[in-house]
Formats: C-alpha cells, sequence, structure tokens
C-alpha cells in the first residue's frame, strides 16, 4: 500500500480543501471521515488532483500512514474532538503527531496537549485561517505543540499556508495552547475590525445618505490605501450585490442580526480574566448581541432621540472624515488584541513573537491586510513598542486623524447613529494619553464604603481615611 506523508480525518469543507491543498502540492494524503461518504465524494471529484488513500477506518488509516505519523484532525469542536482523539490516540505510537485544526478553545488544547504527552504523542493545536477558500488555496496556520513537531510538521504546514513576499504564512507559535490562543485572538480583532468597517457604512448611509452602490465605490476606493484589506475588499462586494428576488441591494433584505460562533466571546472572557482591555472586541461581541435582541430592540424601538440628521450639516469631507476615524480605531482594535496576545504568552510562557505573527497574518486569513505589514515592521524594529499606539508609524497615523475621529464620534452622538467600536476607541486613547484619570476617585470611593485603602502619589505605602470617623488618614 501506498504510504501517506500526512493523514486528515473529518472531510466536511474544511478537512476536504486541506487535504486537497496537500495533495495539489505533491504530499500523498490519507483521509478518512466518519461517515463513508464524505471520504467517497473527496476523491470521486478531486481525486485527479492528486494523491489521496481513501481510509474507511480509523486503524485503515493510521497504518497508511508514515512514521512518525502526521495526523490532521478537522472535526467539529468541542466534544467531537475528544471523541476523535480518543478513537486515534490509543492507534498511534510514540512520536507520533496529532494536530487539531479545529476552532478549539486553547485552554481545551492545553488539556489535551498535556494527556496525549503523557503517552508520548506531539499534539499540536493549530489555528488555521481563512475559511474555505484558505483551506484550498493557502491558509494563515498557527501550529502550537511542540519544537520537535514543528520540525516534522512545518515544512508540509509551509507549504499549503498561503505566501506574502514568498514568505509562508505559518509559523511556530509557541508550546501547548499558544497556536490556539492566537488564532482566539485573531477572530476578535475580526469581530472588532468587522464592527469598525459596519460602523463606517452606517454613519455614511444614514449621516451622507449614500446609497450602497455608492458606498461599494468608497469601500473599493480606500482598499487602495493604507486601509487595504480583505475585509474591506468584501465589504465593496457584499454593498455592490443585488438581490435577485427583490431588486433591491441585498444587504437591504438581509436581516440585521448578526451571529456568532463563539470566538469572539472568548476572547474577551479571557482577557477580563488577563485584565487586558480589549474594549473594541468586547464592543464588537457585544454589538452583535444587541442587534440579535429582537424583544429589547421591539421594547425600545420609538424611543426619543435626536431628530435625525439635518440636511446640509454634513458634506463630503464626512467621507474622508470616517476613513481616518476608522483607520485610527482599527489601530486601536489591533493594539488591544497583540497586548492580549502579549499578556497570554506571559500568563502561560509562551514567548509568542508578535513580529511573526503580523508577518503570517498577512496572508490566507481573514484579517489579512497591508496593514499588519506596518505592525510588523513596528514589533520588528530595534525598539519595539510597549503599545502599537507609540510606533512612529501609528503615532503619526492617529495624529493625522485626530480631528476626524473627534468629529466622528462626537457626530455619530448628536445624530444618534450608534458607532460603539469608533467611541470606545477613542475613549481607550484618550485614557492611555492622560496625565490623570478619574481612577483615583474611585480609589476613594472604595476607600470609604470597604476601606480598600489607596495608594498616593507622593508617599509609598498603602493609606485608609477614617470616613465615618475624624477624617483623618492611617497607614504608610
Ligand atoms: N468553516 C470555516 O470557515 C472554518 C474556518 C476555520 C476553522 N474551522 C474549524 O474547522 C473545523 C472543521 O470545520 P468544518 O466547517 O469543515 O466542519 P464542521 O461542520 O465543524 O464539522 C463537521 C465534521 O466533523 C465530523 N464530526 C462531528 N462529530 C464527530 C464525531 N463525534 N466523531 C467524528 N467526527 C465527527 C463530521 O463527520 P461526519 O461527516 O461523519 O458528520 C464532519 O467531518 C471546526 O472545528 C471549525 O470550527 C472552520
Amino acid at each position: 500500500m501506498t504510504q501517506a506523508q500526512i493523514g486528515v480525518t473529518g472531510l466536511a469543507v474544511m478537512g476536504a480543501n486541506l487535504a486537497r491543498n496537500l495533495a495539489r502540492h505533491g504530499h500523498t494524503v490519507a483521509v478518512h471521515n466518519r461517515s463513508q461518504s464524505r471520504t467517497k465524494t473527496l476523491v470521486e471529484e478531486h481525486g485527479h488532483e492528486g494523491s489521496f488513500v481513501a481510509c474507511e477506518t480509523p486503524e485503515e488509516f493510521v497504518a497508511a500512514l508514515e512514521r512518525p505519523r502526521r495526523v490532521i484532525v478537522m472535526v467539529k469542536a468541542g466534544a467531537p474532538t475528544d471523541a476523535v482523539i480518543e478513537e486515534f490516540a490509543p492507534l498511534l505510537e510514540p512520536g507520533d503527531m496529532l494536530v487539531d485544526g479545529g476552532n478549539a478553545h486553547f485552554l481545551d488544547t492545553r488539556r489535551r496537549e498535556a494527556a496525549l504527552r503523557e503517552r508520548g504523542i506531539h499534539f499540536v493545536g493549530a489555528g488555521v485561517s481563512g475559511g474555505e477558500e484558505g483551506a484550498l488555496l493557502g491558509p494563515s496556520i498557527m501550529p502550537g505543540g511542540s519544537k520537535e513537531s514543528y520540525e516534522a510538521l512545518g515544512p508540509l504546514l509551509e507549504d499549503i499556508a498561503a505566501k506574502v513576499d514568498g514568505v509562508p504564512c505559518c509559523t511556530h507559535i509557541g508550546p501547548d495552547g499558544a497556536g490556539h490562543f492566537v488564532k482566539m485572538v485573531h477572530n476578535g480583532i475580526e469581530y472588532a475590525d468587522m464592527q469598525l468597517i459596519a460602523e463606517a457604512y452606517d454613519l455614511l448611509r444614514q449621516g451622507l445618505g449614500l446609497s450602497p452602490s455608492q458606498l461599494a465605490d468608497v469601500f473599493d476606493e480606500w482598499n487602495r490605501g493604507e486601509l487595504s484589506s480583505y475585509l474591506i475588499e468584501i465589504t465593496a462586494e457584499v454593498l455592490r450585490q443585488v438581490d435577485a428576488s427583490t431588486g433591491k441591494p441585498l444587504v437591504d433584505v438581509i436581516a440585521d442580526r448578526a451571529e456568532q460562533k463563539g470566538t469572539g466571546r472568548w476572547t474577551v472572557q479571557i482577557a477580563l480574566d488577563l485584565g487586558v482591555p480589549v474594549s473594541g472586541i468586547a464592543e464588537a461581541v457585544f454589538a452583535r448581541s444587541v442587534s440579535g435582541h429582537a424583544d429589547l430592540r421591539e421594547a425600545a424601538r420609538g424611543l426619543p432621540g435626536p431628530s435625525g440628521v439635518p440636511a446640509g450639516v454634513l458634506d463630503e469631507s464626512f467621507v474622508e472624515d470616517v476613513r481616518r476615524a476608522l483607520y485610527a480605531s482599527k489601530i486601536i482594535a489591533y493594539a488591544q488584541g497583540f497586548d492580549q496576545i502579549r499578556a497570554g504568552s506571559a500568563e502561560y510562557g509562551w514567548e509568542v513573537d508578535p513580529g511573526a505573527l503580523a508577518t503570517i497574518w498577512r496572508g490566507g486569513c481573514i484579517i489579512r491586510a497591508v496593514f499588519l505589514d506596518r505592525i510588523r515592521e513596528a514589533y520588528e524594529s530595534e525598539t519595539p513598542p510597549v503599545t502599537l499606539l507609540t510606533a512612529p508609524l501609528f503615532v503619526e497615523a492617529l495624529g493625522l486623524a485626530q480631528d476626524s475621529w473627534r468629529r466622528v464620534v462626537a457626530r455619530a452622538a448628536e445624530f444618534g447613529i450608534p458607532a460603539p467600536g469608533f467611541s470606545t476607541a477613542l475613549a481607550y486613547y484618550d485614557s492611555l494619553r492622560a496625565e490623570r484619570l478619574p481612577a483615583a476617585l474611585i480609589q476613594g470611593q472604595r476607600d470609604f464604603f470597604g476601606a480598600h485603602t489607596y495608594q498616593r502619589t507622593d508617599r509609598e505605602g498603602s493609606f485608609h481615611t477614617l470616613w465615618s470617623g475624624d477624617r483623618s488618614e492611617i497607614g504608610g
């Protein structure tokens, strides 16, 4: 029997496309799926694209692989992944590699990695981004797991990953759950980016009365400059689409309830645990949640608000204002996401290289953008910034955006157009650059009702004011 270099089990859209991508790159790929029909369909429809070994059972699949075995699991995240691991692990030998390419929670990946390490098996949680098209034509791949496993897996994964300037969008991220952690934050950033783009659309649609097709032109134009990215590109495509059955712009007949699969929510939950303020991602998750609350929206419809956008108040210059506000807010969202990665890396001892991460996000993944090159440059400079906001290029962009950004947020509030992403980004920016924050007052309040103590600006130590006594201060 032909020995396969690698195997893929789980042949729904992602697994099938990854297997095809591997085969198209000249690798012999063993393929397996719980329901055999998927295996059959894949080989029947795409067998001519390369060398596949169709396997009906896990035993047959494992026997078809050269050693050490490389197995990619591409099944539904959660319990199905555990079920598949339990099925395959007893058939594997020490030194074999089991790669989970699904959207697993990184804490599950840590648990699975530790359990399989005891059995001598390398468990690699690999984030895979780019959707079904990416899986086939070149995704961005974020593998965690041991360095040793990357030596055996890296060449194959780099082979099938997207390339930017000849550089593969795949690198070893760090041990155990590091790969799935950065994939989670990638998705969180994606939520924030999409929310900001949606707000830009809404501001220009409601504020200037531009039609979806006019807005498609605006986004096309923006896609030629510093905002150039996959998400801006597809925004123009969606806005230009006309619904065949009604003749209306498709965006006007799509129900305005944004759904989510959970990675954005995980990002925020973990950020709360790590104490990292990812307000842009959080607002994006909440905005989707608000859109889905039909009951609340129904109850609140008709509540008083401003009278709308008076004619003549906004002119064409608002388009450039919104563009600059979008770019500035996007810088904030990415800076927050990279902060979370730094915090996660420190907490779990992963030593994630943010510059390498920005490099592999330049292509293949949903947030791919020219912008990621700027982030890479910032982290690879001689003095990497503490926060991306202070990288010289971004300082300049944020400076240029100042008036526009503030005007847009003010206009949004004035005219009653919700812009939580733009607003929170600006508030975060102003908070970080503030000389003093009202947190001092909060400490005073906490000390008043709970004797939680406070620190002083002029002396070391913890202090408490005897609020219900003579109000003298104790401590030091
Ligand atoms: N779709 C995307 O754009 C995308 C992007 C990045 C990552 N991902 C992740 O990639 C993974 C695969 O995604 P997908 O959309 O291709 O497929 P999916 O719909 O998430 O999962 C379907 C696959 O899981 C298998 N499966 C489910 N329960 C199983 C069990 N208990 N035992 C064995 N196999 C089981 C199914 O086998 P049967 O055919 O026998 O039912 C099928 O092969 C997921 O973790 C997903 O989150 C998806």
